[in-house]
């Protein structure tokens, strides 16, 4: 059993860490902001899994320092807003000398992608490199894409939000390049297997259990749910054009979003396979991964 400290526990990722965490006999801390901790419908599902509360912020190096020295394994599950404060995170780990740290990664492979990609990933990979640096015993996951973004909207995040997947939606490329796709309950239980994994010590590990094209996304769930999806293409070459003009700064989140799009569905990186990165299916080939049909099944 480890002590294994979750910041962001209250995200969408996070809250399954911690769920994770309890569920595989570890002791689980969570470092929540000062303000949360007054939410009960965030606080709820960490004191449903018995976890120890650090207030703090990684605006807050002190606190982040107490937290971690408290721990054994620190994963990070900050939002992508938040990627660019997580080098005081790096830091108070190193000081604090935790076993293992995992970044807030949990996307596609930066390193498949290839740098000036995607701004999320180049931000993400410059941690990576931070925390190779510092020396800090560490794994990195590479969950590919979460079902409850990328199955829910169909593949079109420009649509994500609604109770049910969209009824029209925006096909990128021919809509046949083969995504990697896996439930986010899912990638917490491989997180959690790996930082307490000798095998798993400085190595990074991507999640390709389940992998489909936008088209039969769609069709799949048009036969699961008896309802018709209108779509409209966007070519290559449009969605290039709109990554071109989304460099303002307030469009950040258009930026991230178009080039997303065209590293799942165009460019196909989340099943490149990097030499430097282990397969969570190869690694743990007990673990029974949570389907796209079931996963789109829930959702009728
Ligand atoms: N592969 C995919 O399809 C996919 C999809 C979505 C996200 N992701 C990735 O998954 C990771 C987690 O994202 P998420 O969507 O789960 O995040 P999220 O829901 O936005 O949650 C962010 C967490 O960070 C906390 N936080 C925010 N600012 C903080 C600060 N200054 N100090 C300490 N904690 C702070 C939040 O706490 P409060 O409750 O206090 O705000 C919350 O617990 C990110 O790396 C993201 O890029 C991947």
């Amino acid at each position: 059993m480890a002590r294994i400290l979750v910041v962001g526990p209250t995200g969408h990722l996070g809250r399954e860490l911690v769920k994770a965490c309890s569920q595989q006999g570890h002791e689980a801390h969570a470092l929540v902001r000062p303000a949360t901790r007054k939410d009960p419908a965030k606080m709820h599902a960490l004191q449903a899994a018995g976890a120890t509360i650090h207030e703090g912020d990684l605006k807050d190096y002190d606190s982040l320092l107490r937290a971690c020295r408290s721990a054994d394994i620190v994963i990070s599950a900050v939002g992508g807003l938040q990627i660019g404060d997580e080098g005081a995170l790096v830091k108070a780990v190193k000081e604090a000398g935790v076993q293992r740290f995992v970044p807030s990664d949990f996307g596609l492979d930066p390193a498949a992608a290839g740098p000036g990609s995607c701004v999320l990933f180049d931000a993400k990979a410059a941690v990576q490199a931070s925390v190779k640096a510092a020396g800090i015993p560490y794994t990195f996951i590479h969950s590919n894409a979460f079902f409850s973004y990328w199955a829910n909207s169909l593949g079109d995040l420009t649509r994500l939000g609604g109770k049910l997947p969209p009824e029209e939606v925006s096909v990128y490329g021919d809509g046949n390049v083969v995504g990697a796709l896996t439930s986010v309950p899912d990638v917490a239980r491989v997180t959690v297997r790996a930082v307490s994994d000798p095998r798993l010590r400085n190595k990074e590990i991507r999640i390709t259990a389940n992998t489909i094209t936008q088209n039969l996304l769609i069709a799949l769930w048009q036969t699961t749910s008896g309802r018709t999806v209108k779509r409209t293409s966007v070519p290559a070459a449009e969605l290039e054009k709109m990554i071109a003009r989304s460099t303002a700064p307030d469009q950040g989140a258009t930026l991230v979003v178009s080039q997303l799009h065209r590293s799942l569905w165009i460019r196909g990186d989340s099943v490149k396979r990097v030499p430097a990165s282990l397969e969570a299916t190869e690694v743990y080939p007990d673990m029974a991964f949570q389907t796209i049909e079931q996963g789109l099944a829930q959702l009728v």
